[in-house]
């Protein structure tokens, strides 16, 4: 990181947002200089935590009253559209937190404005960068395993999620939305563009209005599958969340995540196995420290993004097609048929 401060701003200081200040407050050369909330005492809450000096309610307000790098948009689904499209005429980079959008309407448009006006826009998708998963990037691209055919990625847990975010028991897209955006990531991020998914869904805890389960399974341009599963309703001990088993089978060997941060790399004859549990951040706890790593690890990369050594991973444009999947799959889903997601992805161009 050179010399110079990046001042970025933050707009949507709830539940997760808290992750995104703890990392900002640790990443060198960046400064959250203001912070934005519709509702004042939660953004005040959080200045007075981490000592930033300025507090609005109205974002436009915000992005004129303050000379900035990049915004950080930590709010839910629905505002990201006219959020991301402002922002677009102010920064350098927008960061934007996932879901990306509801509709393809309103995740293209934010990425044409992007386009529009010369401005980088990175989703806030933290699953690829988990240790776990970083890890496993580079044994395959090590060529370790060798060409991969199959992979499973699986979050299965019964923690309580709606007790720090209530708004998941009453959203009608729940768990493909939700988890499922992230497991549909890393399945493009191992496996590449997919060309068909089919889906089931399942609404299992009544307390939920929208699904809470479903089971995808996904052909890959390169003839590859890979199985996308999750569940907010399985009874298991020790409880795993918020982590992700995982399985990339390859022509030379497989890889096996379990639940348990131990990550085996089988091949013909051997088994070699990595710890790649992440330290717990010092503001951070168990059982969340793997997401809280992943945050800081994402927001390293933003940072390096604004000082022009990387390229937004994943950017807007890439994310379309996560989004077009979770989409999709509730199509599947609703007309028990497979997808084939090029015909899919015109028909709503
Ligand atoms: N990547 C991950 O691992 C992860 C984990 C949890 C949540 N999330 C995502 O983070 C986002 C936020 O989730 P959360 O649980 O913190 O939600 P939250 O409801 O706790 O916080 C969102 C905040 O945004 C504010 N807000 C909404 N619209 C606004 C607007 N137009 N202007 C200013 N403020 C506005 C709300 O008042 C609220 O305080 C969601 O999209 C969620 O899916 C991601």
């Amino acid at each position: 990181m050179s010399a110079a401060q990046r001042r970025g701003a933050l707009v949507g200081c709830g539940f997760f947002a808290e992750n995104h200040m703890h990392a900002w407050a640790g990443i060198e050369g960046i400064e959250i200089v203001a912070l934005c909330d519709l509702d004042h005492e939660k953004s005040r809450r959080m200045a007075a935590q981490f000592d930033v000096a300025r507090v609005y309610t109205d974002v436009a307000r915000m992005l004129a009253a303050n000379d900035l790098d990049f915004l950080d948009v930590a709010t839910t689904a629905p505002s990201h559209r006219p959020i991301v499209e402002l922002a677009c005429q102010h920064v350098d980079l927008v960061v934007c937190q996932k879901p990306f959008a509801e509709t393809m309407k309103d995740a293209q448009a934010m990425v044409a404005a992007a386009d529009n006006a010369g401005t980088k826009l990175v989703v806030h998708e933290n699953f690829r960068w988990q240790k776990a998963f970083m890890v496993m990037k580079d044994l395959v691209d090590n060529n370790r395993i060798g060409t991969p055919h199959f992979a499973r990625f699986s979050f299965r847990h019964g923690y309580d999620n709606y007790k720090n975010q209530p708004y998941l028991a009453e959203i009608e897209r729940f768990s493909l939305m939700d988890v499922g955006l992230h497991l549909f990531d890393l399945a493009r991020h191992f496996m590449g563009n997919v060309t068909r998914i089919s889906c089931a869904t399942q609404s299992v805890n009544p307390i939920v209005r929208g699904e809470d389960v479903f089971t995808a399974l996904l052909t890959h341009e390169s003839g590859a599958t890979s199985v996308c599963d999750c569940s907010f309703f399985a009874k298991l001990d020790p409880e795993p969340f918020p982590q992700t088993a995982a399985w990339i089978e390859g022509s030379e060997g497989t890889l096996e995540l379990g639940t348990d941060f131990r990550l085996a790399l089988h091949r013909k004859g051997s088994r070699e196995v990595f710890d790649v549990e992440p330290a717990v951040p010092p503001w951070g706890g168990c059982p969340w420290h793997n997401v809280q790593d992943s945050v800081i690890n994402f927001q390293t990369h933003v940072a390096a993004i604004l000082t022009g050594e990387a390229e937004p991973r994943p950017s807007g444009r890439d994310n379309l097609e996560t989004l077009a999947l979770a989409l999709a799959a509730y199509d599947s889903a609703a007309r028990g048929q497979t997808v084939e997601m090029p015909r899919w992805v015109e028909e709503r161009a």
